[in-house]
């Protein structure tokens, strides 16, 4: 068995057992993934542990704009003045029940943040955005280095510059 990381395959993947404890990412990787996929909406990436194809974990990416304001001062001083600027969204990350608490979404969470680093030497990007459903998830990405919009503090973004740096420390 080899745990491996591949963009969802709604012929190969099986998602209908999946279950994290929150019903709105439970139904959106049974129910919507693959239309969103499909629509170039998002992109899916999930946890297999080949050639078992239930999906331990999954996350998503997708392009998004970020209002500099919302920002703290420092990082935004550093910033042109143009009102919006790119970003790459980790709209939904999630770890099935079973699977809790054995590394796998501090896995999925770095996977996510080296494709974003990668891709922005493409397309551009100023950091990684991601929205907490709640507290638990909030400390969960504050962890990382994540840090707090000034208005939301529910959402919360990572420079891609300090994205680098972790990437470079942890050599991935
Ligand atoms: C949040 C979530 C992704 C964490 O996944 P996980 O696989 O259980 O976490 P890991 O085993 O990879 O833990 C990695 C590290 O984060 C820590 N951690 C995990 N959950 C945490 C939490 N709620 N608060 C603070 N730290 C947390 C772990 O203790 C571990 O740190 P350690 O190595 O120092 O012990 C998972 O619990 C989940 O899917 N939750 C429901 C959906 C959700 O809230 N998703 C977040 C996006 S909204």
């Amino acid at each position: 068995m080899v745990l491996t990381i591949e963009p969802l395959d709604a012929r190969k993947h099986i998602r209908s057992g999946f279950s994290c404890g929150k019903d709105s990412l439970d139904n959106y990787i049974s129910k919507q993934a693959s239309q969103d996929l499909k629509r170039r909406v998002t992109t899916v990436f999930v946890l297999i542990d080949d050639p078992d194809f239930n999906i331990l974990a999954y996350y998503t990416l997708s392009s998004f704009t970020v209002d500099i304001t919302a920002l703290d001062k420092a990082f935004a001083k550093k910033l042109p003045r143009y009102p919006l600027l790119t970003a790459t969204l980790l709209g939904r990350l999630a770890v099935d029940n079973k699977h809790k608490g054995k590394g796998f979404g501090e896995l999925m969470l770095m996977d996510a943040l080296k494709k974003s680093l990668n891709v922005s030497k493409q397309v551009t990007s100023l950091a990684m955005i991601t929205e907490a459903l709640d507290t638990q998830a909030l400390n969960f990405y504050k962890k990382y280095g994540f840090k707090q919009f000034k208005q939301n503090h529910m959402k919360l973004y990572f420079p891609i510059k300090s994205i680098e740096e972790l990437c470079r420390t942890l050599d991935i």
